[in-house]
């Protein structure tokens, strides 16, 4: 696994929320409640962009159908969409990233 650092760590207020392209890796980097979590950009649903969507309890909504999907897993919470991609968040000094297979 490498770091593929996105951002600098002052910019992560809560709230933050903010969408990478990088090759094929498409994903929200976001902030809620002191936490980051890193997911895929697009709904697995019907592909909705997912800048928008509403994160509760670890539970992120998309904004279309309000799909529920756990940020831990990426798991449809009704079970019957695919999973969210869920990226690991890491950090180096004052960067925050992902890590990427290698
Ligand atoms: S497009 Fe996301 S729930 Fe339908």
């Amino acid at each position: 696994m490498r770091f593929l650092p996105l951002d600098k760590l002052i910019h992560g207020q809560d709230g933050y929320r903010k969408r990478f392209k990088i090759d094929s890796i498409d994903l929200i980097l976001s902030k809620e409640n002191d936490q980051i979590v890193a997911f895929g950009a697009v709904c697995p649903h019907q592909e909705q962009s997912l800048e928008e969507g509403y994160i509760e309890d670890d539970i992120f909504a998309c904004p279309r159908h309000q799909f529920a999907f756990d940020l831990k897993t990426g798991e449809h919470q009704a079970g019957h969409c695919q999973s969210l991609p869920i990226f690991e968040v890491n950090y180096d000094g004052n960067q925050v990233g992902i890590l990427i297979g290698s």
